[in-house]
């Protein structure tokens, strides 16, 4: 398998200089879907607006197919490296609108068949291409928020916190909708909080802690036999906490 992503020695810093990311070295190969956990503020979000070139480390250096980050045009970078958020925000206008915006920053167009291609990839029907993008249910502009990163043919995906703002029924949807977008091929690097979620869907699990990735392996081991006791701890109260909740 292929390196699609290097990433080597990363530091980054808060404006009062205090690390949020520290000295952070993983790779990423071609197909990969890695889960990512940790407790809250221990540098998820931060490391995949890294990995999205959204901002740059204070150090270290990015890869990309072997290529440094720098080299490459940003816009190039963040097309072959989609992010979808928790909650999906939608331009103004259609749906059709909403999945034209990355392909126009390229000055391309999407057919007809192309867009009904994106939205059946999602589990919409072609019909609501029609419709005000912003009047959509929530688990819906999730879809149409998937489809429109789908619609640039990015090589990865970064998805942070997808699902934390769905319903059961919804995140479940989305969910077999990622196990699809992995099976077609796409690396995905899956920031979740929901460690039922992490743990059914990844391959790989990494676990972040004070700006570290403190633990990474597969995800049967790191959820069956953690090494660390910040991860065994982590795992813990996060499976008690769902149990109370559902
Ligand atoms: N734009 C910013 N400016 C200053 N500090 C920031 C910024 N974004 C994040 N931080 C700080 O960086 C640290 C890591 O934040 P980050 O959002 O990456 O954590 P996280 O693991 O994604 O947390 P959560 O699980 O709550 O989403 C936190 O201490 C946060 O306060
Ligand atoms: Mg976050």
């Amino acid at each position: 398998m292929e390196t699609l992503i290097s990433i080597e020695h990363i530091v980054k810093k808060n404006k009062q200089g205090t690390p949020i990311l520290s000295d952070i070295s993983a790779k990423i190969m071609d197909g990969e879907l890695i889960t990512i956990i940790g407790p809250s503020g221990s540098g998820k979000s931060t490391f995949l607006s890294l990995i999205n070139r959204m901002a740059d480390p204070d150090s270290g250096s990015l890869y990309f197919r072997g290529t440094p980050y720098h080299e490459i045009d940003v816009l190039q970078l963040r097309r072959k490296i989609g992010i979808v958020f928790q909650l999906p925000t939608m331009l103004p206008g259609t749906v059709r609108d909403n999945l034209f915006i990355g392909p126009a920053l390229f000055r391309e167009s999407l057919s007809e068949a192309e867009i009904d291609e994106l939205l059946d990839g999602v589990g919409l029907p072609p019909s609501i291409k029609e419709q005000n993008a912003r009047s959509l249910s929530g688990g819906q502009k999730q879809r149409v928020s998937l489809a429109r990163t789908l619609a640039n043919r990015p090589d990865v995906l970064l998805l942070d916190e997808v699902t934390a703002s769905l319903d059961p029924h919804s995140t479940e949807d989305i969910e077999n909708l990622i196990e699809k977008i992995h099976q077609s091929g796409k690396t995905i690097l899956w920031v979740t909080h929901n460690l039922s979620q992490a743990k059914k869907a990844g391959q790989f699990t990494w676990v972040f802690a004070n700006g570290k990735i403190i633990e990474q392996g597969r995800t049967i081991e790191i959820f069956s036999a953690p090494k660390q006791t910040i991860t065994k701890e982590f795992i813990e109260t996060s499976f008690a906490k769902e149990s109370i909740l559902s």
